[in-house]
């Protein structure tokens, strides 16, 4: 990991902001390409994110990890992180003093690594960065902007999984349509 993202997960490691830090076994920071031109926002940490301190591992992180090569992608070409850093208790809903609590350093992971694209995953990434009410449903799939971001929102792999025969393959869609705007001239 690069220096600047290095000194700021010691920072993160040593956050108090919110209580979440007291019931978690590892810090959930990110991974990935430091040079990224696709940084993938995620929700909060759940059990195996938590147990193994990575985010998207568990079952949702496999078929997320999937979904990448329909955009050409591979897991180690992206950064992945999410809203929250650390697991709340039982996978619950991040509360909104979290997020308050967790974003500046999404901020400043995002400042660091200066993608092109973030792609939003699910509801809570997607409303946090593109500062909207509205649910990822009606936005994804579409470029969006967010200061000097491209912010590209998908469904969350969880729903995908719940919903194989309707979600998922919107999912690969969106994942494809993704690929082609990367490959885009002048993208
Ligand atoms: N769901 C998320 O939103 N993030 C993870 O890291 C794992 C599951």
């Amino acid at each position: 990991m690069p220096q600047a993202l290095e000194q700021l997960r010691v920072e993160v490691e040593a956050c108090r902001g919110c209580t979440l830090w007291q019931g978690r076994a590892n810090l959930v920071f990110g991974v990935g390409n430091p040079q990224a031109r696709v940084l993938v926002v995620g929700e909060a940490p759940g059990a195996e994110e938590d147990a193994q301190g990575e985010p998207f591992v568990g079952r949702s992180g496999k078929l997320l990890t999937e979904m990448f090569a329909h955009a050409g992608l591979a897991r180690e070409d992206v950064y992945i992180a999410n809203i929250l850093k650390c697991r709340p208790p039982g996978n619950r809903n991040p509360l909104p003093e979290e997020i308050q609590a967790c974003t500046p350093w999404l901020r400043e992971q995002t400042r660091i690594i200066n993608p092109e694209f973030i792609v939003t995953v699910g509801n809570f990434a997607t409303q946090f960065i593109l500062k909207t009410d509205l649910g990822v449903t009606k936005l994804r799939g579409r470029v969006h902007e967010a200061g000097r971001f491209k912010v590209y929102p998908v469904f969350h792999p969880a729903y995908a999984l719940r919903n194989r025969n309707t979600v998922l393959p919107q999912l690969e869609e969106d994942f494809r349509t993704l690929g082609q705007l990367l490959n885009a001239k002048g993208a």
